[in-house]
């Protein structure tokens, strides 16, 4: 039986760390940054993230997703083994290690590499002063994934590195971070950060930072950044834990229910005894987080002890592999032993092997997940591996241990069997050596694998991957290549296990390669790559086996005469194949064959010091904390007594009654205290989640559900895990009598005429007269389609809240909130009591995108309602899966235009329908047409005519992402330009050129936000960027790469954007307190976006004048505190790009107000005392009186607080035509910012969002079932950016230009604006898929003219791959057998 205890009795910490404690004989001891924990008992199932979350001071360690898929609770792991007495270090995922797994172990996590007491770590200097932390959530992780690699290289025999720099390369630095997943920053500067501490970095390739300036040299630029010493390494093994450990530790199994068998007769006995019960055998633990195991087993049995599980050996005979050793060992393994003369035939394998395990899942999961882990799962539940593929290929053989038979069978064999019985154990693979030749023999190994997946660097599951080996005979006299022996394996395309292509080896076998065999082979792969039932994108996986086998054999029959040399000129080793021709091939068609390396980006700003210190690119505020993991989120407040935890259960049909709902407590009753519904809403209260202009949407559902992941109850347990289990296992009733059938379209929406209002006064407005406009068109389009999908925010910390009742029928609530005024209101409203009972807090935010907006007030709702009902405290972190269902997104949008335009490309009219999938609330809705056409009017369209509908449908409510509506509208403008070009056969980009604004007609489309001619800067930074991004001389290099390149093309393309803001009215307030400190309050939440950071900027400069000589700019003595909605009301909302700006005016009003006080005192002052500092200024106001607190309300003048921001990129990209895969290969923005108020915050906004663009319009694919419930619901199957998928060089420019009389000091936004320009990247696609199509059709013999086609949003390699052609290769080959007849 297993023991739940209770949270803080279990444990004991012991700070001294040399200290060896006496301890109960079998705990669980282990080390945490160098304390020791004792657990005397512990609920096995409970996870090291769960632990050192709820129940140390750690908070560093964040909870992004609880699946192995974003690196936010990667903690530094370190074992010491005793004989050697060596520590081994490693990075692992803490959300899937199980807390018994680390038992005599070392934890180090952010918090321990340095924090605000003891110094921070150079680590964490570094990414405060590259700006590498926006948000800040996950940059904890960030560090210690880069903290791992660090230890690792400095353990290596390398050469020392210079003085402050580490034996890092930069490629290592790059990848140390390849699993951990950022929403804000867009990567570049966080892979700055690491690569600074890279041996052989070039400083000059490090971007924009705080530490040096441009003009200084190398040499004063190295030593201007914080000190890395080599020598002074973190110790991250204590001293004490090794003495517990050499003095022989281990579990008492029985009471844990962990058992650790060291043999293998143990291990039987063990499954022997507790065969039938609820038992658990592992290694890792990781698979959970592909199968969201969330149950308790009664026991658990841990693999890694037993010798014969955990043997790696290499010798003549083949590789032998334990089942219990890691991905990682095993890359290692078979990288370090390539040396051996008996593998040097087998190199080839090994190496490539290795190369394709480096990409199975992350560094922090290869680090615990084993072999045998990985082949179970596949054997027994089908899981889509790589593993099994690879090790298929080169003829593996396994051990399967059952009761005391141990059995050898080829793993083709298991893989066929049905799955392995519980009791049944995998002991080892074994790789055999690839089978010796005669030096006179002419055969040559060839091995190659691929692996077709949405990430290059892994950290995706692949849609296809397969692996072949071959042993092939060039002949000398006919210059063919003979086939002697083939292996071909292919797997996780939608198949039940790997499979090899048994009709293909066979037919293959004995054969002269040439276009004929070929092409009868692929059709035999066609034939037998066939993906299940349900499989997404079939045609696709199966065209990709195509191409896999059609690269691999054309790569020989291309080479035949070269490989028949070298082997006649003696040349037998395999490593011919890296060497010749086929090798350079091989890297022409694999882009991730070659390391990925991020080229040096470059940044241009403009510093102003007109307003010092507003304009200074200073580092974020509170950067250094958030790196070392100190900044407090939500979730990191420290639960109070009897608090409790909630969770949502949700609806998964779309319309349909509630009939019940049953909380399954099962056999573990595991302390739920109650289901919140709307019954349990006060007398008074009213069911309501969240409120806006324009409607509400209930807190829960009542008897009749509206869509797919509606709420319709709160689950509330006394742990997160127990609530979550609680939820996930609760069976809801449903009845579909007397309903009718939901609305799941906008067409159905149509036709049932189910639609929002939209008030007329924010109806947008036509332009011009569309009949005359379409009149004077020589060519139209007309009613062409487009429709665009929805985007999730995915925000690092999911959405939360914790609410604490108070005395006198009060409540206290922290959110996480991008809006507390609004939550405010809305829990005063759900409760049925006054406001000012209601005290909403919010300090910081982990990612917003203005899913924090509407998304957030629920919760903070939910946790409100269930703590007013229970009378105890409760708190909610919803977890990825439940959010990413529940909190819906971007508006999908249907949209059908007709466009009238002249021969040369000048539009004449512009006709729209748009119909706006708004879900089942109004939520922010409305305003979606509105911020649709003003981002779509940037081009002159003549005249302007639309149709909007807001379509109310029974899908989840969408509500407004980062740019809502505007990245749309960018989009539906630059799909119609290319329509038009394409329909003339023009080139876009002049298209583009001629349907640019001129001031009139921007004034005309714009009318009041067009603002002054001069301000009116797109012309001309249009003009700017194609010089400084040499957008001319790079389409000729475009356009002869793609002459010379059969199956990678390129494009680029040159985007302008428009984007109307407005500022909004909001609070401040500046208290300077007796030392002369300053607290700062302000509507606006800090979100990530430097608010804070531009409003102390702000602050500074407006009290500058009451400061004498020596003062220093008060930076440093400035704080911002937290929003508290009782303290300053009317805080507004945090949105639309504009509150860093409106929240600086505030300040910059109460800071004037503070100077009118103080100057005529300080002057008074100075009469009697002489020159006198800001301390004694602020202390004699103090004494005499003078009120040192000013609040302000800044209300902005209607007439000019909308304006528009302006900028341009230019994109190039490539894609493979066998995988449909993109690589950005680089991007030149320029961006109008006015004056910065802060150039470093802003680049860092410019660049986030761009990054947040390319998930949008590239990788980011939001699927529903046929009840519009989200089936892309985690990190395994929604892929945002990471840091492989960027551009490869990223440059950036930010335009401070002229002063623009009625800004906030000239200033601009940079929030949201710079995503649009993300489309110049799906441009650019299309206009290299252009090319592909060309050479396909002159394949087909037609002349290769253009063919119309659309590309849709997001264009997943699926999507590139289609429009490129699925039969490519096919094609290709009839093409060429014709070219030969
Ligand atoms: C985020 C993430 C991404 C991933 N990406 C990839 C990928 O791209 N390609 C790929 O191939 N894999 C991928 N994986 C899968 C990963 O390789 C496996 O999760 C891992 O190898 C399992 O090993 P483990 O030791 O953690 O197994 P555990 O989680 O401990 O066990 C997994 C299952 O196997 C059983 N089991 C374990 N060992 C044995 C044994 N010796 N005998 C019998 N039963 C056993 C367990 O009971 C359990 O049911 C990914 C995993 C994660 C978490
Ligand atoms: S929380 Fe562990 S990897 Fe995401
Ligand atoms: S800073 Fe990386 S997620 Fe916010």
């Amino acid at each position: 039986m297993s023991t739940s205890i209770s949270p803080l009795a279990a444990v004991e910490s012991v700070s001294e760390m040399e200290m060896v404690t006496e301890r109960k004989t079998g705990s669980l001891v282990f080390a945490v940054n160098g304390e020791r924990f004792e657990l005397p008992a512990v609920d096995p199932s409970t996870t090291l993230l769960e632990f050192l979350r709820t129940q140390t001071p750690f908070k560093s360690v964040k909870l992004g997703c609880g699946e192995g898929g974003c690196g936010a609770c990667v903690v530094l792991l370190s074992k010491y083994d005793p004989v050697l007495d060596k520590v081994e270090d490693c990075t692992i995922s803490s959300c899937l290690t199980l807390l018994c797994n680390i038992n005599t172990c070392s934890i180090t996590t952010s918090e321990g590499l340095g924090n605000s007491k003891d110094g921070f770590h150079p680590i964490h200097q570094r990414f405060a002063g590259f700006h590498a932390s926006q948000c800040g959530f996950c940059t904890p992780g960030m560090c210690v994934s880069l903290f791992g690699a660090l230890v690792n290289a400095e353990k290596t025999n390398r050469l020392e590195p210079p003085s402050g720099f580490s034996k890092l390369t930069v490629s290592e630095a790059e990848k140390a971070v390849a699993g951990n997943l950022c929403r804000c920053t867009g990567y570049r500067p966080i892979a700055d950060a690491c690569k600074s501490l890279a041996a052989d970095v070039d400083i000059e390739d490090l971007g924009f930072n705080s530490f040096w300036r441009k003009e200084d040299s190398k040499e004063v630029k190295k030593s201007k950044l914080p000190l890395y010493n080599c020598n002074n390494l973190i110790c991250t093994f204590p001293e004490f834990l090794k003495k517990e450990v050499r003095s022989g530790m281990y579990l008492d199994s029985e009471r844990y229910n962990w058992y650790s068998p060291a043999s293998v007769g143990e291990l039987q006995n063990l499954l022997k005894v507790n065969k039938g019960t609820d038992m658990k055998i592992g290694v890792g633990n990781t698979g959970t987080g592909y199968y969201k195991e969330l149950e308790r087993y009664e026991t658990y049995i841990d693999l890694k002890h037993i010798p014969e599980l955990s043997i790696l050996r290499i010798d003549q005979t083949g590789v032998e592999i334990g089942a219990a050793v890691t991905t990682a060992k095993i890359i290692e393994a078979l990288k370090n032993e390539i040396q051996h003369d008996f593998i040097s035939r087998n190199e080839i394998v090994f190496r490539k092997l290795a190369n394709h395990m480096e990409k199975v899942a992350s560094g922090s999961i290869r680090n615990t997940a084993s072999v045998g882990g990985n082949l179970v799962m596949a054997q027994r539940k089908n899981f889509p591996s790589d593993i099994a593929t690879i090790l298929l290929a080169v003829d593996s053989v396994v051990d399967i241990m059952n009761g005391h038979q141990l059995e050898r069978i080829t793993l083709e064999e298991f893989l066929l069997r049905p799955p392995l019985d519980s009791n049944g154990v995998l002991a080892s693979v074994r790789i055999p050596l690839a089978r010796k030749v005669s030096p006179e023999t002419n055969t040559i190994l060839v091995f190659e694998t691929y692996r077709a997946a949405p990430r290059p660097l892994g950290s995706a599951l692949a849609f296809l991957n397969a692996a072949f080996l071959a042993e092939v005979s060039p002949c000398d006299t006919s210059n063919g290549i003979l086939v002697n022996h083939c292996q071909l394996a292919f797997g996780a395309y939608g198949t039940k296990h790997a499979i090899r292509a048994r009709r293909v080896e066979e037919f293959l076998t004995g054969k002269f390669l040439n276009a004929e065999v070929l092409y009868e082979a692929i059709k035999l792969v066609r034939a037998t790559v066939i993906p299940e039932d349900g499989t997404a994108n079939p045609a696709y996986r199966s065209s990709l086996a195509a191409g896999c086998l059609f690269e691999f054999f054309t790569s020989l029959i291309e080479s035949g005469a070269e490989v028949t040399n070298s082997v006649l000129n003696g040349y037998k080793n395999n490593s011919l194949v890296k060497q010749s021709k086929l090798g350079q091939n091989y890297n022409q068609f694999h882009s991730d064959k070659i390391p990925t390396l991020l080229s040096s980006a470059k940044q241009v700003l403009e510093l102003s010091k007109h307003y010092y210190p507003v304009g200074e690119p200073i580092t974020k505020s509170g950067a250094a904390i958030q790196a070392s993991g100190e900044a407090v989120y939500v979730d990191d407040i420290p639960s109070p007594t009897n608090c409790l935890h909630g969770a949502f259960i949700y609806s998964t049909k779309p319309l349909a009654w509630v009939r019940s709902i049953n909380v399954n407590l099962g056999p573990h009753p595991d302390g739920v205290a109650a289901v919140i519904s709307h019954k349990d809403i006060p007398e008074h209260g009213e069911n309501i989640g969240s409120h806006f202009s324009f409607g509400i949407e209930p807190l829960f559902a009542d008897d009749l559900t509206q869509c797919a992941g509606q709420r319709l109850a709160c689950v509330v347990a006394d742990t997160q895990k127990h609530a979550d289990r609680a939820a996930n296992s609760a069976a809801v009733n449903y009845g579909m009598e007397n309903l009718e059938q939901p609305i799941l379209s906008v067409e159905e929406a149509v036709e049932r005429s189910s639609f929002f209002e939209v008030p007329p006064s924010i109806y947008p407005k036509p332009v011009g007269d569309i009949s005359k406009g379409m009149a004077m068109a020589d060519h139209k389009i007309i009613s062409a389609e487009i429709k665009l999908g929805s985007q999730y925010y995915f925000y690092m910390e999911t959405q939360t809240a914790l609410a604490v009742p108070d005395e006198d029928n009060c409540i206290v609530v922290y959110s996480s909130t991008q809006v507390p005024e609004h939550a405010h209101g809305i829990i005063a409203r759900c409760l049925g009591i006054p406001e000012h009972n209601i005290r909403v807090l919010t300090r910081r935010v982990g990612g917003g995108f203005g899913g924090k907006v509407v998304p957030s007030m629920p919760v903070a709702t939910a946790c409100a309602l269930a703590a007013h009902r229970l009378r105890r405290p409760v708190r909610m972190y919803m977890n990825r899966k439940t959010d990413m269902i529940t909190t819906g997104g971007r508006h999908p949008l249907k949209i059908t235009y007709t466009v009238g335009f002249k021969s040369d490309g000048k539009i004449t009219a512009l006709q729209l329908q748009i119909l706006i999938d708004a879900g089942t609330s109004p939520d922010l809705s409305p305003v979606m047409p509105c911020n649709i056409l003003t981002a779509l009017r940037k081009y002159d369209w003549g005249a302007l005519s639309f149709d909007i509908k807001v379509c109310k449908t029974n899908t989840i409510s969408k509500t407004a992402m980062r740019a809502p509506g505007d990245v749309q509208g960018s989009f539906i403008a630059e799909a119609i330009i290319e329509h038009v070009a394409s329909t003339l056969s023009l080139d876009v980009d002049s298209v583009r050129n001629l349907n640019l604004h001129k001031y009139d007609s921007l004034k005309l489309f714009y009318q009041n936000s067009a603002g002054e001619p001069l301000e009116y800067t797109l012309p001309s930074i249009w003009d700017r960027l194609a010089v400084s991004s040499s957008f001319n001389w790079r389409i000729k290099m475009v356009n002869e790469f793609n002459r010379y390149n059969k199956w990678k093309k390129r494009g680029i393309s040159r985007v302008p954007i428009i984007y109307g803001v407005s500022l909004r009215p909001t609070p401040g307030r500046v208290s300077i307190l007796k030392d002369g400190s300053i607290v700062i309050e302000v509507g606006g939440i800090e979100i990530g976006q430097g608010l804070w950071t531009k409003v102390k900027q702000m602050a500074a400069f407006a009290l500058n004048s009451v400061l004498s000589n020596g003062d220093g700019d008060l930076l440093d003595r400035m704080r911002v505190i937290q929003a508290d909605t009782l303290s300053l009301i009317q805080g507004g909302m945090t949105a639309g790009s504009t509150t860093s700006e409106s929240s600086c005016e505030a300040i910059r009003l109460c800071c004037n107000i503070l100077v009118e006080r103080l100057t005529p005192f300080k002057k008074r002052l100075q009469e009697q005392m002489g020159p006198i500092k800001w301390e004694t200024l602020i202390s004699q106001a103090h004494l005499q009186s003078v009120n040192l607190a000013a609040s302000s309300f800044y209300v902005p003048d209607t007439a000019s607080c909308s304006y528009l921001n302006y900028g341009v990129a230019v994109s190039e990209v490539e894609i493979n035509l066998l995988t449909g895969e993109t690589t950005i290969l680089q991007v030149d923005i320029l961006y109008d910012c006015g004056q910065s108020l802060n150039p470093a915050v802003d680049l860092g906004q410019i660049e986030g969002s761009f990054v947040q663009g390319i998930g949008f319009f590239m990788s980011e694919e939001w699927l529903t079932n046929s009840d519009g419930l989200l089936v892309t619901d985690s990190t395994w199957t929604y892929k945002i950016p990471s840091v492989d998928t960027i551009p490869k060089q990223f440059n950036v420019e930010i335009l401070n230009s002229s002063h623009h009389e009625k800004r906030v000091l000239s200033s601009k936004a940079s929030g949201e604006p710079p995503l649009l320009l993300a489309v110049s990247v799906h441009c650019a696609t299309r206009t290299a898929i252009k090319e592909a199509r060309k050479q396909l059709l002159s394949w087909s013999g037609q002349d290769g003219s253009e063919s119309m086609f659309q590309l849709d949003v997001p264009a997943t390699m699926p999507v590139v791959k289609e429009l490129c052609g699925l039969d490519i290769v096919e094609k290709y080959l009839e093409w060429s057998l014709g070219c030969k007849k």
